[in-house]
């Protein structure tokens, strides 16, 4: 256990609370988000799971600010990221966002990349950013390729460094959105360890979508099933399988039921997405 551990301990609640969006493409209306609350304490690891063109990027958007909502209010920590009198979140250092698609500058380094953001916010001079990128990338076992290019290192490495370079800016929450999802199961397993480690040292809220079932279940601390299209919170399922796991965790008993009962909700849903499909194709 570091001294580190923890370092944002009890920071990064998130209170999202009666949550509408609709967007509006040329007047056609379409409900993404309806009425939806859910409340994520600091410091814990939320996994969103639920069909697909649910809502649940829609979701991730107004927290990061990337979207307005059209009713309802987020909270960061008691203060209010948006709301009816401010419907747009400010785009902040303190919600780092991690997109399924890689978004690494492809012309700089994995160390320039990782110093990039504190150097143009002028948080930190090139130098000092550029040492902070270096120990933080070794820390996530990077630290033999700082001088590589995002196009020399495997999309897992890219991954981490991705991760990392949203952590140099010590955000209270790291929102991600199907980090892993195109990856096969061997590197994602090196990506949940990664993590996980990651998260022991700073304490940073997690607020990860995903489609991978097991994987809501290995890293969280409760599993958000949402409904289908719009989006409301449908079930919560606490994991309560203790910290370090490992991937023996996987197959034990505790962990086969806490799959079978978030599939079954998970499966409903998907069920209603698919005959709603069938419907509107008729
Ligand atoms: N900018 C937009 N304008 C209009 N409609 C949108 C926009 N973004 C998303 N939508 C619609 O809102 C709904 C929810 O989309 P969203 O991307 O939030 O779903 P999702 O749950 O993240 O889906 P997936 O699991 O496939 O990533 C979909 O019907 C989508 O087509
Ligand atoms: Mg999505």
């Amino acid at each position: 256990m570091t001294k580190e551990k923890n370092r944002n301990s009890g920071l990064g609640a998130l209170s999202i609370k009666n949550v509408t969006k609709v967007y509006d493409p040329e007047g056609v209306n379409v409900m993404a988000v309806d009425n939806c609350s859910m409340e994520i304490a600091g410091s814990e690891v939320c996994m969103i799971v639920g069909p697909s063109g649910c809502g649940k990027t829609t979701l991730l958007n107004a927290i990061a600010g990337f979207h307005s909502v059209t009713e309802g209010s987020i909270h960061l920590d008691g203060e209010l990221l948006c709301g009816p009198s401010k419907p747009l979140a400010d785009q902040g250092a303190d919600r780092m966002v991690v997109f399924q698609h890689g978004a690494l500058f492809p012309w700089k380094t994995l160390q320039e990349n990782v110093a990039y953001g504190p150097i143009v916010q002028k948080v930190l001079g090139s130098r000092e950013a550029m040492d902070k990128a270096g120990t933080m990338l070794a820390e996530a076992g990077l630290g033999d390729f700082l001088t590589k290019y995002p196009g020399e290192v495997s999309s897992g490495m890219a991954r981490r460094a991705e991760i990392v370079r949203a952590l140099i800016n010590d955000p209270k929450v790291l929102l991600l959105d199907e980090p892993y999802r195109a990856m096969d199961a061997l590197t994602k397993q090196i990506m949940h360890e990664s993590l996980l480690e990651t998260y022991d040292r700073t304490g940073v809220t997690i607020f990860f979508i995903t489609h991978d079932l097991e994987e809501a279940i290995f890293l969280g601390d409760k599993v958000h099933i949402v409904t289908t299209r719009p989006c409301q919170l449908k079930k919560t399922v606490e994991v309560k399988i203790p910290r370090p796991r490992s991937y023996e965790t996987q197959s034990s008993e505790a962990f086969r039921k806490l799959l079978e009962e978030v599939s079954d909700a998970v499966h409903e849903e998907a069920v209603k997405a698919f005959q709603a499909g069938e419907r509107e194709m008729a």
